[in-house]
């Protein structure tokens, strides 16, 4: 895209104090905890009756972080998710809500493209092809720059902020730069990538010097603080010791950032409330009834993506029903693919490949009164979900690549009768945790068969003692106790910081 075709960029909202007369006061606004993410925890809908209005959003992040914020009564800055809106900040379920706007153009080059089509596919090591174009870079340099400055005219004196994820990751330094009083977390939801991968960036160094402006940088795994830390050292020779990095400072002196796994969760009990609830129960048992109450139904629920592992998952099943292993009369699979991305050709193409394969395989071994693959390329409610993961006797995780996997969780939070089985890559975050589970490697197609054939015919007791082994791992470590200890973490760096400047 020519840089011609890009509009002005829009004027700063809600920065100049008290230039709306109908506006809270700056003073009033400013909060001591400001999450700074892509997306804003809403989503504006159209109703009915042509009114439109801001309803809470689904998905993992959102989830993962709206008790956190309920509790801390901060503020929020992100995108509203569609194009040019302008929205004043406002006030949703006890949590300051500060839209960042974004034009046609802007979601085109820095969502779509320089997030999406750029750092997406190498994070997750190249699974698909990633694309490196300077217009993409110079629109995420400015808007990472716009969600530094809204971040910063929100933030109270000695705030904490908290950046989330791989589309703002030059927020923590343009952050530092403009409010050195702040303490600056970032977490990094996705993989980070080996250094021979990560070197392809032809802004690696920047990306660095971004992220590095946090004083607690937290990643999913081990092995992801890891990489990063060696890409530290490899480009800019700074010196990094067990998760501390020795960081220069303009000055001449230096300062400690940390860098570290702290592994997402879910919001355990609500998701046992729910399994526990009688009408999501007998929902369940509805579900078993619509497919024709097959033996065993196998589950997959995941975003379209490519990182998912969705065709080797859909490989595995046909070769079993090819081999006559397998039988639509007594096994049907399940696949929820909510669409994601649908402007970026890589999903658009995902797409295609995965609703030819399920025709080609429902085409081939269909019944009149059995389906092989009920595809569903929807979102649903959390609450049809727990029904789901209640109705399904396997639950299949295939993740070419994930940075924890949050789905693998919720199935295990939800069953609550110590029943079902967990397949579970090696390459999902949540693979570190989740032990008991069946552990897959995707790639091989012929393990996958066995795999799946294992958890069909796996016995109650089996079933019952993994289980039981899993959920302890995601009752103990629930998002609260995610939340608690990253905060906790960014305390003792402000303290740290306090006790050096005395
Ligand atoms: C992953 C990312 C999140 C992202 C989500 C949905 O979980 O880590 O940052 O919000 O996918 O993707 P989307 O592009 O729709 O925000």
């Amino acid at each position: 895209m020519p840089k011609a075709a890009e509009p002005a960029e829009p004027a700063p909202r809600g920065q100049s104090r008290g230039s709306a007369p109908e506006q809270v006061s700056e003073a009033d606004r400013r909060a001591d905890l400001v999450v700074v993410a892509n997306r804003l925890p809403v989503d504006k809908v159209m109703e009915p009756d042509g009114d439109t209005e801001w309803r809470r959003s689904p998905g993992g992040l959102v989830t993962a972080l709206e008790p956190v914020m309920r509790r801390a009564d901060g503020a929020w800055v992100g995108w509203p998710g569609q194009p040019d809106i302008e929205v004043e900040p406002f006030e949703f379920e006890g949590t300051h809500l500060v839209p960042v706007s974004l034009s046609a153009d802007e979601i085109e080059n820095y969502y779509e493209g320089m997030s999406n089509d750029t750092f997406w596919p190498l994070y997750h090591d190249v699974i698909s092809p990633p694309r490196y174009r300077r217009v993409w870079w110079d629109a995420y340099v400015r808007v990472n720059r716009r969600f530094a400055e809204a971040a910063a005219s929100v933030a109270a004196e000695g705030a904490t902020v908290w950046v989330q994820d791989y589309q703002l990751q030059l927020v923590p330094a343009m952050l530092r730069e403009a409010r050195p009083d702040l303490t600056i977390g970032y977490f990094h939801h996705i993989p980070f990538p080996a250094y021979g991968l990560y070197s392809q960036l032809p802004w690696r160094r920047q990306v660095l010097e971004g992220l590095l402006g946090a004083d607690v940088i937290g990643f999913q795994r081990v092995a992801d603080a890891g990489n990063f830390a060696r890409a530290v050292r490899r480009q800019l020779r700074y010196q990094t010791k067990a998760t501390g990095i020795t960081v220069p400072q303009a000055d001449g002196t230096t300062r400690n950032a940390l860098a570290k796994a702290f592994p997402i969760s879910i919001d355990t009990s609500s998701y046992i409330e729910l399994a526990e609830r009688p009408d999501i129960v007998a929902r369940a048992a509805e579900i078993r009834e619509s497919l024709g109450n097959p033996k065993k139904i196998l589950l997959g629920v995941d975003r379209l993506d490519y990182t998912k592992g969705i065709r080797h998952r859909l490989k595995a099943f046909g070769e079993l029903l090819e081999d006559g292993r397998l039988n639509v009369e007594d096994v049907t699979l399940v696949q929820v693919a909510s669409p994601s991305r649908e402007r970026v050709d890589a999903y658009m193409q995902l797409r295609d490949e995965i609703e030819l394969t399920v025709g080609r395989i429902n085409g081939d071994h269909d019944t009149m009164g059995h389906t092989a693959i009920r595809y569903l390329h929807q979102a649903y409610p959390r609450e049809e979900m727990v029904a789901l993961f209640r109705a399904a006797d396997v639950m299949l995780v295939t993740a070419l690549r994930d940075g924890m996997n949050l789905v693998a969780k919720e199935y295990v939070a939800t069953r609550t009768d110590n029943r079902g089985v967990l397949v579970l890559s090696e390459f999902a975050g949540a693979a570190d945790e989740l032990p008991s589970a069946i552990r897959i490697n995707p790639h091989d197609i012929g393990g996958m068969k066995e795999a799946i054939m294992r958890a069909i015919e796996m016995p109650a007791a089996e079933q019952g003692r993994r289980m039981r082994a899993l959920r302890k791992k995601v009752l103990e470590n629930d998002v609260d106790r995610w939340s608690r200890s990253f905060l906790d973490a960014l305390d003792e760096a402000r303290r740290a910081k306090k006790r050096g400047r005395a």
